[in-house]
């Protein structure tokens, strides 16, 4: 069975990490997005993912070297200045997909808990031309809603404005369609499937939902990310717990990757996740974190509910607490206090207090 995974949008919300890595590759405990993903349509009987992206997108997937965990993976890419949407890319893809058989379409952008097995047999019972994954979720206004009946669904729209949405099942961005979908895409242009097509397959009855019960997190905004990282740390820590080492304090869940080394008297937890080859210092506090390859954080600094970017400098004594986000590469200086919130471009260097 074929994927085709839809990762070619711009991921503006989590600027500044964005700016350096499309959506897909952001690490979720120490992992990128991308290889869980690869992981579990592996264990879903996929044998070939087809990425939908821009040049960009598929410029950083290639350097990231991903186990391909025995898929076949191949590229369909967007016209340069001219991204496709959600629905054009599919049509792009049409003949890399063929017209053999139902194949699964994924939003690039979803950490979920989904069993494809279980989507697949749900499509081919129900006889539809689109069977959605559904969760429900709190405020449904910022995802595609569903009116589900049965396991039909009779009328889907895409962020509704507040207080008129159908329900509370949202559409969980994972797909699996029948090559007859192709002739309601048209061809050339930006299409969104949300807006153009799914509103018409239900019209005419040929829309069905699945709802799923698994894990479901869409890492929008920075802390929505943050979130996320420590909700898989939660549901994977009993498997990566930690003893704790002489020289430094752990603080169960905790996930360090390879090559990272912590100074004396340092408490690292709980919910760290520090990436490859992160250097702390000595007598330095992080908590509720999440700290990216290669970044070096000096003694004595203090970080509670931060994100820190790939390479990033924290220099001695240094504070970030909730909701700072650091950009790749940037440096912040000693004795540096970053109020709540605060956002550091890549690559700047900060040397006052703000
Ligand atoms: N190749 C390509 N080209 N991919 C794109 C493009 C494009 O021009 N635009 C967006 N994508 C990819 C994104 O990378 C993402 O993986 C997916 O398509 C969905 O686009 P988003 O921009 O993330 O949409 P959304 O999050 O606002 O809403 C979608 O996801 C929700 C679930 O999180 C919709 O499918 C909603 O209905 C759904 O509820
Ligand atoms: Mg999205």
């Amino acid at each position: 069975m074929k994927a085709l995974i839809l990762a070619g949008g711009f991921a503006t919300r989590l600027r500044p990490l964005s700016c350096s890595r499309p959506k897909t590759l952001f690490p979720i405990v120490n992992k990128p997005l991308l290889q869980w993903i690869f992981e579990r349509l592996a264990q879903g009987g996929v044998d070939e993912a087809i990425l939908a992206v821009n040049a960009l997108t598929q410029f950083y997937i290639r350097q990231h070297k991903l186990s391909k965990c025995g898929l076949k993976v191949r590229f369909s890419i967007d016209p340069p200045k001219m991204p496709l949407g959600t629905g054009g890319p599919l049509k792009k893809a049409e003949k890399l997909i063929g017209h053999n058989e139902p194949f699964i379409m994924l939003n690039g952008d979803i950490y979920a808990d989904i069993n494809y097995r279980e989507l697949v047999e749900a499509h081919r019972k129900s006889g539809a031309l689109a069977t959605l994954a559904l969760c429900t979720v709190e405020d449904p206004c910022s995802f595609g809603v569903a009116d589900l009946q049965g396991n039909v669904i009779k009328r889907f729209v895409e962020k509704p404005p507040k207080g008129k949405a159908p329900s509370n099942l949202i559409n969980a961005g994972a797909y699996i369609l029948s090559p007859e979908v192709f002739a309601y895409i048209p061809e050339g242009r930006a299409v969104s499937i949300e807006r153009e097509v799914f509103p018409k397959l239900a019209e005419e009855g040929k829309l069905c939902g699945h709802c799923i019960n698994g894990l479901w997190i869409d890492i929008g905004k920075p802390q929505e990310y943050l979130e996320a990282n420590k909700i898989v740390l939660d549901s994977i820590s009993n498997s990566i717990k930690r003893q704790n080492p002489a020289s430094f304090s752990l603080k169960n869940p905790v996930a360090l990757d390879e090559g990272v080394i912590v100074g004396e008297k340092s408490v690292i937890g709980p919910y760290a996740i520090l990436g490859k080859n992160v250097k702390v210092g000595a007598n330095a506090q992080i908590s509720n974190s999440v700290i990216f390859a290669e970044a070096q954080i000096a003694d004595g600094a203090i970080l509670n509910g931060a994100i820190v970017g790939e390479g990033a400098k924290i220099g001695r004594g240094v504070k970030l607490l909730k909701g700072c986000v650091v950009g790749d590469l940037a440096k912040v200086k000693d004795s540096v206090h970053l109020h709540e919130g605060a956002v550091i471009c890549p690559a700047k260097e900060v040397t006052e207090t703000f």
